[in-house]
């Protein structure tokens, strides 16, 4: 566990690092780690908001009890039952039996089927209250942001929101904790690829979460991973409403599947003909190499998308069609597209990559670019018209 620090109130962080595992949900590589945090409000009543993945840190339970001065912990607030926030409820449970814990008609069945716990259940409803002394708690029932019994704890005192993974970021917490003692720029590759891989998929429930807290007044976020926004959360509120828009920058990722490099050349081609059009914001990628996790980072960050496939047993290359099938299923909108190919026999890249299209409903800068053998200078001509049909979206 790392050091605790007061946020603001009577409310504190408490936090722990995780640089052993490599990838988060057994899928997504941690390459700088994640922490997962939680909060202690010391009021009148005792209270904490979440817990931590068990096995993180063996002195969980410890430090909190070091924190509460040898007071007694009254509520154990659940936002979000997800096992990276509530493994250590069976821990808390042994050692404050008498503690209440609070959830919404939906969090009581998980807790059950996890932690086999079905007593001292307190039950609330979307608005309701709970003060704590000093503290007057709201609960804002926010169901998808990322489990259907997510909630967020809005303290009505301090204004302080306890929004659970929204908010959140990879990367762990290596020594500034709050948003004015770490670097920006590095979070925020980290929290995008954190936002477009996990909770991106229900981004409509994010924008209707929004919605719910207009015109609430937040001076501090306190999510459950990455830095905690203390000085100037309307950046992440800001960050969190543009991606959840599905805004996107003016730039092209273009993502390709080769086995032989036939593929790839067209790629770099198109690549050239949009830098020579200003366009600066290009990215290639591989997507043999590349791991998904950055793939959609980058597909969430650009308004262009390029697509190449080699044909591969008549079907589109096997971990292209793995990347399609994830965007279909994250449902990601308005983003320009272009796609090309490779092939040899009577295709399979292409042909499949346009069903992916009428599927995804992006709009097809250019008529897709199918290439038979070897990507020689009179074949480019269609690329030259895709590449320059994308930069005109991007400018
Ligand atoms: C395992 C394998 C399967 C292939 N399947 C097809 C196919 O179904 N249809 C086709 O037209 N070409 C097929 N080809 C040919 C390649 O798609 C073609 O050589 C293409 O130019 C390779 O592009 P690359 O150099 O980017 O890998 C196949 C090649 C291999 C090695
Ligand atoms: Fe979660
Ligand atoms: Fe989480």
């Amino acid at each position: 566990m790392l050091k605790p620090q007061k946020v603001t109130g009577k409310i504190y962080w408490l936090g722990a690092n995780d640089r052993k595992k490599h990838l988060f949900e057994n899928m997504w590589p941690l390459p700088n780690g994640v922490a997962y945090s939680c909060y202690l409000i010391k009021d009148e009543k005792t209270a904490l908001v979440d817990t931590i993945e068990s096995g993180v840190s063996t002195e969980f339970v410890d430090k909190v009890e070091e924190l509460l001065e040898g007071r007694t912990l009254d509520y154990l607030i659940i936002n979000h039952m997800e096992l990276d926030h509530s493994g250590e409820i069976k821990a808390i449970i042994q050692r404050y039996p008498n503690v209440k814990i609070v959830g919404n008609s939906k969090t009581f069945k998980v807790v059950e089927a996890y932690w086999g716990v079905t007593e001292n259940l307190k039950q609330v409803e979307d608005g309701e209250e709970l003060s704590l002394g000093y503290h007057h708690l709201k609960f804002v029932m926010t169901p998808w942001v990322h489990w259907p019994e997510t909630m967020m704890t809005y303290d009505v005192t301090e204004q302080v929101l306890f929004s659970g993974d929204a908010f959140g970021s990879f990367g762990t917490l290596d020594g500034g904790v709050f948003d004015d003692e770490i670097e920006f720029a590095y979070y925020e590759e980290e929290m995008r690829r954190y936002f477009s891989n996990i909770v991106g998929k229900y981004a409509n429930m994010v924008q209707k979460a929004f919605k719910k807290l207009d015109g609430v007044p937040v001076k501090a976020v306190c999510p459950v991973h990455g830095p905690v926004w203390r000085s100037n959360p309307e950046v992440v509120l800001g960050l969190y409403d543009r991606w959840s828009k599905m805004e996107a920058e003016n730039g092209v990722v273009i993502i390709y599947a080769s086995m032989y490099g036939n593929t790839e050349q067209i790629a770099d081609h198109i690549a050239r003909k949009i830098a020579e059009q200003g366009i600066k914001k290009i990215r290639i990628h591989d997507v043999s190499k590349t791991h998904i996790s950055t793939l959609i980072n980058e597909i969430w960050r650009y308004k262009g998308v390029i697509l190449g496939s080699c044909a591969y047993n008549s079907e589109m290359f096997p971990l292209m069609e793995n990347l399609t099938r994830e965007l279909e299923h994250m449902g990601v909108k308005g983003r320009e597209l272009g796609l090309f190919g490779s092939f040899s026999w009577n295709g399979g890249g292409v042909k499949n990559l346009k069903k992916f299209h009428e599927s995804i409903g992006w709009n097809l800068v250019a008529e897709p670019v199918d290439i038979y053998g070897i990507p020689t200078a009179d074949k480019y001509a269609q690329c030259d018209e895709l590449a320059l049909a994308m930069a005109e979206k991007l400018k």
